[in-house]
Parts: structure tokens; sequence; C-alpha cells
């Protein structure tokens, strides 16, 4: 695709006047200054050999904390209206529960700027990095860990208040569960089928008594939860793969999804062998689904799946071409689908694309980034997001992943997301093509009355 703009259709759904575009990050991906925080899952993960591919951590990063400013006035610069970012709950709370108010002052002061400037503070509580201390008490297989959470949420609900457009308790609890006790690829790096499955329901639990607590002490904000979805394909029509995918799909998107709008698990909780199910107390499910005002959707790609003698699916099939940086098929109708189908199934909440973005082979050339296959991935997308909003699904806003390039989990650096370019040596900011493209739609988007 040759298009060098992101353009979208005069007056379409969409673009309604309040349709947010906005950019996003996260705290342990960005901000460096680890010596100013309590050690996190995260840190610990990084100094194991072997867990992550470069052998980097997050102890620089985009070293945020020292430029915030010149960050903040570089999202003010391409004329997002909001920005989504996390809080470092090592760098907020100290171990004893009691606030750290120098690491508090940090985001109140990145608050004031953003409201300064006029754009909507997007904040998630929990973006992987568990404080250390609480890992060593089990982290999220010990209950207690939900209720750690609930004290910190109430703290920053009660100290940022008003200065907050929109709270998020968890980012995809599926990659804290899944990836980080199930398959071990993230923090902490456990390996238990039972314990992935435990870890999602304490995870459940800590954004239903956060979500208690959000209501209570920012209620003039929008609240709710950012879940991930890969939306699960069959690899034939045969009825064993149709069922395989079927499979797939409750056990890795409506884990969660069933869960918070419902308050139940899906029915594959019954196909697991008993060891496997979670403990799940009396009343869990009622704090669990604590209604929501939005849904935050992250969608980056699909997966395929096939029937399997002895599992209830098998994935990892061949995917279509083209794929991003990580190997991800670029699916834009998937969103699309995966918006509709939600939509049908579900009294779905008020929907936020919370992410979506890709990461490519970024070439910087004298002083510039030609990313015009990123361009490319995301005019696709926030077309397919128009098409499910003309479909009638109420999608307020989208967010790229990333603002700029970043310590991207388990691949290092080596992977860049970005619609800006990161030199980690210089710490230098270059405004990427496709950065310059969503500056350019952002400015010139005409709006339907
Ligand atoms: C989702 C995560 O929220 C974010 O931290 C990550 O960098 C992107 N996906 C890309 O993998």
């Amino acid at each position: 695709m040759n298009n060098k703009r992101i353009e979208l259709p005069d007056g379409a759904p969409l673009l309604k006047p309040d349709f947010l575009f906005g950019v996003a990050t996260a705290a342990f991906q960005i901000e460096g200054a680890a010596d100013s925080r309590l050690p996190c899952i995260w840190d610990t993960f990084c100094a194991e050999p072997g867990k992550i591919r470069d052998g980097s951590n997050g102890l620089q990063a985009c070293r945020h904390i020292e430029h915030w400013q010149q960050d903040i006035d570089l999202i003010h610069s391409m004329g997002v209206d909001a920005y989504r970012f996390s809080v470092s709950w090592p760098r907020v709370m100290h171990a004893d529960g009691t606030p750290n108010q120098q690491g508090l002052d940090f985001y109140v002061q990145l608050l004031d700027k953003l409201n300064a400037l006029g754009i909507k503070a997007f904040v998630t509580l929990y973006h992987w990095d568990l404080p250390q201390y609480l890992e060593d008490q089990g982290g999220w297989l010990n209950r207690l860990t939900a209720y750690r959470f609930r004290d910190y949420a109430r703290l920053i609900a009660r100290t940022f208040g008003d200065r907050v457009y929109s709270y998020a308790t968890l980012n995809e609890p599926y990659c804290s569960a899944y990836l980080g006790y199930e398959i071990g690829v993230h923090a902490p790096g456990h390996k238990s089928k039972a314990w992935g499955k435990q870890a999602a329901h304490h995870l459940l639990l800590a954004h239903g008594l956060a979500m208690r607590e959000l209501t209570e002490h920012a209620p003039h904000a929008q609240n709710g939860i950012v879940l991930n979805f890969s939306p699960c394909y069959a690899k034939t029509d045969a009825p064993e793969d149709i069922q395989a995918a079927q499979n797939a799909d409750q056990y890795y998107n409506h884990w969660y999804l069933r869960p918070v709008l419902e308050g139940r698990y899906p029915d594959l909780m019954h196909a697991l062998p008993e060891h496997e199910r979670p403990v799940i107390e009396e009343g869990d499910m009622q704090v669990i689904a604590h209604p929501l005002d939005y849904l935050g959707i992250n969608y980056y790609t699909r997966e395929i799946y096939q029937a399997d003698d002895t599992e209830l699916f098998r994935g990892g099939q061949q995917k279509s071409l083209p794929l991003t940086d990580m190997g991800w098929e670029i699916y834009p109708q998937g969103l699309r689908n995966l918006l509709l189908s939600y939509h049908q199934q579900y009294a779905l909440p008020p929907v936020y694309i919370t992410e979506n973005g890709a990461a490519m082979v970024d070439k910087l050339e004298e002083g510039q980034v030609n990313d015009w296959d990123r361009l490319a991935y995301l005019h696709s997308h926030i077309n397919a997001v128009n098409e499910a909003a003309e479909q009638g699904v109420d999608i307020r806003g989208y967010f790229a992943w990333s603002l700029m390039d970043n310590f991207e989990w388990a691949e290092g650096y080596l992977k860049r997301f970005g619609l800006v370019y990161v030199d980690y040596d210089s710490q230098q900011r270059i405004i990427k093509a496709s950065g310059q493209a969503y500056a350019h739609m952002l400015k010139h988007r005409q709006t339907s009355a």
C-alpha cells in the first residue's frame, strides 16, 4: 500500500466530534529511573539470563522520568486528543502500603501539564509491573494481592482525582496470567496451567475491587478495563477445527470478557480438569462484574486453530502474509469482525480501542524513518474501526501503540512500535513518517456534527 497519509471519509461515524485519537505508553516500557522506585517483577525477570532476547532491561528505557516534559510537548505537537499511560505501582507506594509522595508528585505534575495542554489523561493502574515484594508473597497466586491492588487503586483515585479523564484497572490480564504464570515467557516466569487460571481469577478480582474504589473516589472519570483480543479462526471448515477455534476463543478471549461483563466464566471451564480450575470464593463473580463505564480493547492480530487429539485446540498455524516484525499477521478485518461479534454477543459498554499498532523494521536514514508499512497498518485498522462504528458499535476513541519506541518486554529493544523513533544512546526522539501522517490526519480531520 502506498498511501502516505491517513485519510478518513468525511462525516463517517468514527468522526463524531468527541471521538478521541490518542497515543499510548506504559510505565516500565518508557520510564527508566529504576533507582527511584521499588523493584518490580520485570526487574527480576530481566536479570535472569535468557529471558529477554537482547539481554536488556528497563533500568533506562526511554528515560521518560527525565524527559517527560519534552515527551508531553511532543505529544502536544502531534495534536492528539488523549494520552494513555500507566502508573508504576512500585513508584508510588512503599512496601508497607504508605504513599511514596515523590512518586505520586511525578504523576501529578504530568497530569497537570496534560490538562494545561487540553490532552485527556487515560491512566492505567496496572501494566504488569507488580512490586517484587508482593511476588515474594505469591504475587497474583495470593488472593491478598487483589486487596493490595484495591488499596493502591484507592490511593491513586484519591490523589489524582479529577485530573484523570479515564482510569483502566488492568492492562491485558491475559498477558499477566497466561504469559506470566501459565507459559512463563513474561514475568514472573511461572509455568503451570493451574497457576495461570488462579492468577487470572485474582487479577479479575483485583479489577472488580478497584472498580469499586474508582467509582467511589473518581466518580466523574470513565472507569473500565483494558483487555486484549486475538480473534480465533478455524484452519478449515471441518467441524472439529471450528470447535477447536471456539475453544481457543473461550480460553484466551472470553475468559476475561465474560466474567467482567456477565459475572461468569465461559463454559469451557467445565472441560478443564478439576485441578486446573481456579478457587473462586463466594461473591467473587459479583465483584468482578462491577459495571464498566467503558471497555478498552487492544488488537494486533488474529490466530488460527485446529483440532488436536489430546488438547482442546492446537495453535501456531502458518499465517498469511504480510506479517509485522513480531511475526504477527496483518489482519485488519479481524478487528472489525471482533467488534461486530462482541457487539452481537454481549451488552457492550462504550468501547475504546486502547492499543493498536505494529512493530516494523525501521531504518533511520538521513534523520528520517519512512515507515510506510506502519502507516498502512494504522490506516487499514482505523478504517476497520470505522466500519464497525458504521455498523452500530459504540466506539469512542482509538489509541496508537505506541507514542515512541520502547522496551518490548521479552523482545527487549529489538522491536520498535513507536510513531516516534528513539535513539537509545542519545535519547533523541524523531517523529517517524507514520507519526507525521497521524498528526496530519488529526489536524485535517473533519467531523460530522
Ligand atoms: C500490548 C501491551 O499492552 C504493550 O505493553 C505491548 O508493548 C504491546 N502489546 C505490543 O506487544
